[in-house]
Parts: C-alpha cells; sequence; structure tokens
C-alpha cells in the first residue's frame, strides 16, 4: 500500500448537484418546496420526497394536510418551528412541536391527518420520505413523537451543534434507527468560521439542505434554500462542511436499496400491481 491510498481514507465527499426545488402546495393548499422528488428517487434511494415549509402567513398552511392514506414508505416530519396535530387510523395521536420529529412507519397501511395548531406566526420545517423495503412495505404501522429534548445532540469543540435525529454522529446515537437503509438524519448549527466532519458510508447516498445562511463542501457553496448532493466517491468516506457565515443545514443520508420504485401519490410500492392493490385495498376500507 502506498501513501496517497493512506490519504484517500479521510477524503470527503464533494457537492455533485445543486437542485432548487419546485414550489407546490399539498393537502388541503399548504405551501412548501419540494426538493427531492421524480428522478431524483433514483439517485437518492431510499429517499423518495423531502418537502421543505418556512412561512409566517398562516394562510400558506392553517389548512394543514387532512385525513390522506400512505403504504409502502416511512414518513419523517421535523419541525423547525410550529405546532402541528397528528391523528391515525391506528389510534396514534400526538402533537408536534419546534424541535420535535414525528416518525410514522405506514408499512401496510394508516389513514392520517396533519394539522397545524396555531392560527398565526412561523410555521417552519421537513417532511422526509424514506422508503421501506421491498420485504417490509407490507409491515405494522409504527408511528413515534420525539419532543425536542429527546433528540440527542452534542457540541463540536469549534461550538458546532449537532442534533441527531437518525443513525449516529461522532459517537452519538440518534433518536431512530433503522437496520435495511440505515439512515442518519443530522441538523447541523454552525457558527461563523467553523468546520464541521461526520463519517459517512461511501455507498450510501446523501446530500444536505441549507436553511440558513450557506456553507461549502468541496469547494463548492451551497446557498440558503438549496439542496446539495453529495457525489458518490469509492474512497470518501466522510463529509466536511464548512461554514463561512452563520449556517443551518440538514445532513441526510441512506443505504440505497437498489429496488424498483412504483409510485402513485401516497402509496409507493415495487409494482404497478402492488399500487392497484394499494387503491382497492384503501377503497375496500382496508386501511383504517
Ligand atoms: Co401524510
Amino acid at each position: 500500500m502506498d501513501t496517497m491510498e493512506t490519504v484517500a481514507i479521510n477524503e470527503s465527499r464533494g457537492i455533485e448537484r445543486i437542485v432548487e426545488g419546485v414550489a407546490t402546495s399539498d393537502g388541503a393548499g399548504v405551501k412548501l418546496t419540494r426538493v427531492l422528488a421524480g428522478q431524483l428517487q433514483q439517485r437518492l434511494d431510499p429517499f423518495l420526497m423531502l418537502d421543505a415549509f418556512a412561512s409566517e402567513n398562516p394562510d400558506d398552511y392553517i389548512a394543514g394536510f387532512p385525513d390522506h392514506p400512505h403504504r409502502g414508505f416511512e414518513t419523517v416530519t421535523y419541525m423547525l418551528d410550529g405546532h402541528m396535530r397528528h391523528r391515525d387510523s391506528a389510534g396514534h395521536e400526538g402533537l408536534l412541536e419546534s424541535g420535535g420529529v414525528q416518525w410514522m412507519t405506514a408499512g401496510r397501511g394508516v389513514i392520517h391527518s396533519e394539522i397545524p395548531e396555531q392560527v398565526d406566526g412561523l410555521m417552519e420545517g421537513f417532511q422526509l420520505w424514506l422508503n421501506l423495503p421491498a420485504q417490509r412495505k407490507m409491515g405494522e404501522p409504527w408511528y413515534r413523537d420525539f419532543t425536542s429534548d429527546a433528540i440527542p445532540e452534542y457540541v463540536t469543540p469549534q461550538g458546532v451543534t449537532v442534533r441527531v435525529i437518525a443513525g449516529s454522529s461522532n459517537g452519538v446515537a440518534g433518536a431512530v434507527t433503522r437496520e435495511v437503509t440505515e439512515p442518519l438524519y443530522l441538523d447541523i448549527h454552525a457558527p461563523a468560521g467553523t468546520e464541521f466532519s461526520t463519517a459517512l458510508p461511501a455507498a450510501h447516498n446523501a446530500f444536505i439542505y441549507v436553511y440558513r445562511g450557506a456553507v461549502t463542501v468541496g469547494g463548492t457553496k451551497v446557498d440558503s434554500r438549496r439542496m446539495g448532493i453529495l457525489s458518490n466517491t469509492p474512497d470518501a468516506n466522510n463529509v466536511s462542511i464548512r461554514a463561512d457565515e452563520a449556517a443551518r443545514l440538514i445532513l441526510i443520508a441512506g443505504k440505497p436499496l437498489k429496488e424498483p420504485i412504483v409510485q402513485y401519490g401516497p402509496f409507493v410500492m415495487n409494482t404497478q400491481q402492488e399500487i392497484y392493490q394499494a387503491l382497492n385495498d384503501f377503497r375496500n376500507g382496508h386501511f383504517a
């Protein structure tokens, strides 16, 4: 082994592509930016969707997301600021508040609603869809709320605060772990002039989304309200993120499933036949 190989072990990933996202609305008219959808589902396998929402105008969020079904994947809602009431057909109910996370495994199917419990002020956060492996798509639904206090956190010597929602980072285990997709979900608060690094298996697909300030990864700047897709390089098994100005961002990574993805709205399965089955089961009341 020569010395170059030794050096390469700590190589950081770079930015392959910057994504702006598309302004849209969902539910009963909630305004949001869809950052991950369509073609990016293959590139960022096992992630199926990322919506970013941020508004101080109640007209943008007040109607929320009335009853709707899901099958075949997991939804992870991270509330930076705001209050949202969740109810589902499996009997779960909870209030998601600032800094909290709601993790729902739809499995074979749930019907749920997500309705704001505030009439004014800022509502800001993210909803991520994480795919389930084929053999778990028809498993039992599962649901948990994590209050802000229940999200493990650490502070680096440089003063970067890291909230570990899923996976583990620099020896700190997060609130949720998943075996097959091994998701990592960090919320990183970086003061100006700091650099943050965390291990990231080279084969895992990964991206950042900056929601305050701007950061630089491998010489590429990623501005606020932008996703940066991290390149997969065989020797790069970590990521280094530099904040020349104060910045906040989420870092999300996971192990690709490499299975067919067939989506029809809120159902994500492996074949068209399974989608027909989902529609039939929903119409026949088998989700409740
Ligand atoms: Co939903």
